[in-house]
């Protein structure tokens, strides 16, 4: 494991590095990504790099990690508006270098996590899985117990994962309860994973991922598994004082 320590001001940059490693290590590299507030600073250095030109990422292709079930593609909320607001047209990826969970229909559900599996396959792998951690250990939405082998699948939200979405949702009853996620088994086969993690709010549950047993009741520590791992963490989250 390569364990790089950020200050908190240093995070985002961080975080671009690693994005930008990869990409220089493979320009068509395959990243699968992650949404939420951890990685968003990171992403927005990563496009003021490649405006200035220092990264180029015209041959990069994106795998959507995780989605809600049933919210139509013009809703904010969905995660595919995030990425591409964040992600996507900031950098200039344009859709047909995107595989993505077509979901707003709940029959499409089964047929698009295995659509989303042999895209993964037909583009040769994930290079880089760039992962956020949940509160609850989750890693995308494979929410506690996901075994190693857990494929991509529809997921019950955790009451966990209701709770800390409720803020974007107006409530909690108006999160969606499903979603469907990149399951443990395709994320394990990537070639690199980074963690992602910052804040005193993250801290237990890093220290449960990299320190605990490796087990399905905290999908995240079964990383340490992974081929490469990469954790970028702030010193807030890794304990420092
Ligand atoms: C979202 C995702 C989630 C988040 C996790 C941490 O696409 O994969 O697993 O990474 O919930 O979220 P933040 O970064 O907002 O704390």
């Amino acid at each position: 494991m390569r364990l790089l320590r950020s200050t908190t001001e240093g995070f985002d940059e961080a975080v671009a590095d690693v994005l930008a490693g990869a990409i220089a290590e493979r320009p068509g590299a395959v990243l699968l990504l992650a949404t939420g507030n951890t990685p968003i600073g990171g992403f927005r250095v990563l496009a003021r790099r490649a405006a200035e030109g220092a990264v180029d990422v015209s041959a990069v292709r994106v795998v959507q990690l995780d989605e809600y079930v049933g919210v139509p593609d013009d809703d904010r909320r969905s995660l595919y508006g995030w990425l591409e607001r964040e992600f996507l047209a900031p950098l200039g990826i344009p859709a047909e270098r995107v595989t993505r969970f077509d979901v707003a229909a709940p029959e499409d559900v089964a047929s698009s996590c295995r659509a989303v599996d042999a895209a993964i396959a037909g583009l040769g792998g994930v290079d880089l899985a760039l992962l956020g951690v949940g509160p609850n250990g989750h890693l995308g939405f494979n929410e506690p117990p996901s075994p190693a082998d857990a494929p991509t699948r529809e997921v019950p939200l955790a009451p966990a994962s209701i709770v800390s979405n409720a803020v974007y949702w107006g409530g909690e009853d108006q999160v969606p309860r499903t979603a469907v996620t990149v399951g443990m088994a395709p994320i394990l086969a990537a070639r690199q994973i980074a963690l992602v993690v910052r804040g005193a709010h993250k801290r237990a549950i890093l220290r449960q991922t990299l320190e605990g047993p490796e087990t399905a009741d905290v999908p995240a520590s079964l990383v340490r598994r992974a081929a490469r791992l990469t954790v970028v963490a702030d010193g807030a989250a890794l304990g420092d004082d």
